[in-house]
């Protein structure tokens, strides 16, 4: 199978040129030479990897079929319930909305971005890949989320301020991946995505980050590699429908697609060109409707006003993947017309039987009532986009359609809940609720986890600024992240830690400023450790500035000096040229440390149990039981270690000894296996905590607020000041109980829950 461009069908690439390319250089988007066959009626028990596979391989002939088999896994491994579920109502609703982001988006960006790797390895790439996504709410975050950390790749998103939800804006500008940039722009989608596109026209821009030996690709549907695995989940629902009798095979079924872009009823196109049992496919849009005229007078019209509607992802005027359909239907000489027109004139005309298709579109008022109406009779919740192609199937008076219901109603919720008849406050985080209250509906595990989360892009910029940014973003310094740590682990002394999801991040350069960096070093940590790896190979330290983003705060307990630590050894190895050999960084660690019980979960991420032994450091990796999560109760007061080692004696007793023995034993297995019971016991001391409670004011008072609560057993992290409450996963009720009877505490403590980081430290 090969590739051409719409532009020029002599042009012919291989898939995995495709997708690394994203876009043809003369512009065009690339489209599949034929379409292969896909017969339904002997695939209908496949599950959903199974049929990705199956339907993947017709296009994507150049992947190794065993490797394309695992990255379908890795990726759809991302979902929180059914991959698809389809519901059946009066309609039939195919909710493709159980992904990370909670956008049908993430069908496809959970798996582009490993389809890009791949083909980058295989076609033996090594220049680094600028993702630059324009994004009208869903396909931003669900591409940040596809290309989280991902090696050799970075990601520039923008977003139109003012036309994406309160949901969306939050879940993109919290995005905390190292290789990320998020930038709201004024202005609307389309020109945000024009700017896009003409940045990937532009020779000049392209020069500039070729000297820093970087490519642009997209992730917007243009992206074929975006467009080919949502043809799945078309053949899938309607073999989901056929094996709930809900139809048989063979038989016609229509599917409604709410869309801006073009893409997914795209995808749409594309199953029934290969076979797919296809009525219609209906075009649903809302007051933007561009594609509803076009599809009913043959001119396309982009003169107008972009209005904004409470369906904003379909708030386009240009909708890109038109051009395919058009140049399936046509020609590349025609679409090059025809798109030259659009670029000069903002429209075009272009006859042709589209008698497959059916359209429609649905206004604010529409779009409310429907959201009310299927609540109101059929228990259902919908999202104003699924709203939108659901009002569009009720006024074309057609029933038992599949309808594509594209994105979480929370990630709209006070839309809904207004359409709901409910009044919706500013704080969406509370709309949230009482529409959870209201419907009982399941909050999607990332949207309700997203309350609170640090707000880490803040760049405002007008249009015509893109051009600087992408070259700034593309001229940034290498980064580092290093997780916060808890050690000792109650009983495990200088021995256990625990990698969490705190981080301390930075961006280094080498620098001329020998005097700044003179400076730095008698006073830095980082600065001190990266020397220190010089002197270790007997090198000369080369200045360099450290740009630091520290999460991990200072003398709680909570590794943020052995993040320092190897922050500043790992910056060293990248000057160095040294290979980055984790077991090299952790000797040198812990040679600064004098322990290598934070240091080496710092490193290698998840839980270690370490031993320092005549300057040689002796680790094991072990896992920990999923019943278990972390909640750090941070104190507002600090307590240095220095201190905290100096209250602890020279000599123990041997029951404590032998105490703490049996409990470390106890406590490794118990840690592994789940057991709540050993855990309890296992996690008393002997040897440090009775020393330095005492220095933790009104320690009573908190042992008796943890003591009240249902939590398993709690411990001091590190040396403290910080301790570490130890729940079962499932217990949401202890978190919100403690938060309160902590207010009778006169030092003020943060409560932050710490998922368990395994990764460790890293370079982007
Ligand atoms: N194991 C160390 C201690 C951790 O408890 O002193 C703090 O660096």
């Amino acid at each position: 199978m090969k590739f051409l461009s719409t532009r020029d069908s002599l042009l012919r690439i291989s898939a995995r040129e495709a997708i690394v390319k994203g876009i043809s250089d003369d512009g065009g988007l690339f489209v599949p030479e034929y379409f292969p066959t896909f017969d339904i009626s002997e695939n209908l028990n496949l599950t959903y990897t199974e049929m990705a596979h199956k339907v993947l391989s017709l296009y994507l002939t150049d992947f190794d079929s065993d490797e394309l088999l695992y990255l379908i896994e890795k990726s759809y491994q991302t979902f929180e319930d059914e991959i698809v579920k389809v519901a059946c109502q009066k309609d039939y609703y195919l909710e493709l909305y159980h992904g990370r982001t909670s956008a049908f988006k993430d069908f496809a960006l959970c798996l582009l971005p490993n389809l890009l790797a791949y083909a980058k390895k295989s076609l033996g790439i090594k220049d680094k890949t600028l993702i630059l996504t324009a994004t009208s709410g869903d396909t931003g975050k669900a591409a940040l989320e596809g290309f989280y950390n991902t090696e050799a790749i970075d990601i520039l998103v923008l977003y139109p301020t003012e036309g994406v939800s309160d949901i969306q804006k939050t879940q993109m500008d919290s995005t905390a991946s190292l290789n990320s940039k998020v930038i709201a722009i004024d202005g609307n989608f389309d020109d945000a995505q024009t700017a896009v596109k003409k940045i990937f026209n532009d020779e000049a821009i392209k020069k500039e980050l070729k000297k820093k030996n970087t490519y642009l690709s997209s992730a917007n549907s243009i992206n074929i590699g975006r467009l080919l695995p949502q043809i799945v989940y078309y053949f899938y629902s309607y073999a989901n429908l056929v094996n709930n009798k809900k139809i048989s095979v063979g038989d016609k079924l229509s599917f409604c697609v709410p869309t801006g872009n073009f893409g997914d009823i795209l995808a749409g196109f594309y199953a029934k060109q290969m076979g797919l049992p296809v009525d219609k496919l209906i075009i649903a849009s809302n007051d933007n409707n561009v594609l509803t005229d076009f599809f009913t007078t043959g001119t396309y019209d982009a003169n107008r006003e972009l209005i904004k509607t409470i369906s904003p992802s379909m708030d386009i005027l240009v909708s890109s993947n038109l051009e395919r359909l058009i140049y399936h239907k046509s020609s590349a000489e025609v679409v090059r017309a025809k798109m030259r027109d659009l670029k000069e004139k903002g429209t075009f005309t272009f006859a042709c039987d589209f008698s497959e298709f059916l359209s429609g579109y649905a206004t604010k008022e529409d779009t409310e009532q429907t959201i009310k109406k299927v609540y109101q009779d059929e228990g259902y919740l919908i999202d104003p986009h699924t709203s939108v192609a659901k009002a569009v199937v009720d006024k074309l008076g057609l029933s038992k359609v599949a309808i594509l219901s594209t994105a979480s109603p929370y990630k709209f919720a006070s839309s809904v809940l207004k359409a709901l008849g409910e009044n919706p406050v500013a704080d969406e985080f509370e709309n949230i609720k009482t529409l959870y209250e209201k419907t009982r509906v399941k909050i999607p595990r990332e949207i309700g986890k997203l309350k609170g989360k640090k707000i880490i892009h803040k760049t405002k910029i007008k249009k015509d600024e893109i051009a600087d940014e992408v070259l700034k973003f593309a001229g940034r310094g290498k980064r580092i992240s290093v997780p916060a740590t808890s050690a000792n682990l109650g009983p495990g002394f200088d021995a256990l830690g625990v990698a969490v999801g705190l981080y301390n991040t930075c961006e280094f350069k080498l620098t001329n400023d020998d005097e700044g960096f003179r400076q730095n070093l008698k006073e830095n940590l980082i600065y001190q450790a990266y020397k220190k790896t010089f002197d270790t190979y007997k090198e000369t330290p080369k200045p360099i500035s450290f740009d630091l983003d520290a999460d991990i705060p200072i003398s709680r307990g909570l590794g943020s000096s052995a993040a320092c630590i190897v922050m500043g050894i790992m910056a060293a190895f990248l000057v160095m040229g040294r290979d980055i050999d984790k077991k090299e960084i952790l000797k040198i660690a812990t040679a600064i440390e004098g322990h290598p019980d934070n240091v080496a979960p710092a490193i290698f991420g998840g839980t270690i149990v370490s031993i320092l032994e005549d300057e040689e450091v002796f680790l094991e990796k072990m896992g920990i039981s999923d019943k278990f999560k972390f909640l750090a109760l941070i104190p507002d007061f600090k307590l240095s270690t220095k201190e905290a080692r100096e209250v602890l004696p020279e000599f123990y007793p041997k029951a404590d000894a032998v105490f703490n023995i049996s409990r470390v034993a106890m406590l490794v297995l118990a840690l592994q296996s789940g057991d709540e019971n050993n855990l309890k016991i296992a996690l008393q001391d002997k040897i440090h905590q009775p020393y330095r409670y005492k220095l933790i004011p009104e320690i009573e008072k908190i042992e008796q607020i943890i003591k009240e609560s249902d939590v398993l057993a709690s411990y001091l992290s590190g040396a403290g000041s910080t301790i570490m409450l130890v729940l079962k996963a499932d217990d949401d009720i202890s978190e919100k109980a403690i938060r309160e009877k902590l207010e009778i505490l006169s030092n003020s403590y943060q409560l932050k829950a710490l998922a368990i980081d395994k990764k460790g430290a890293f370079i982007i």
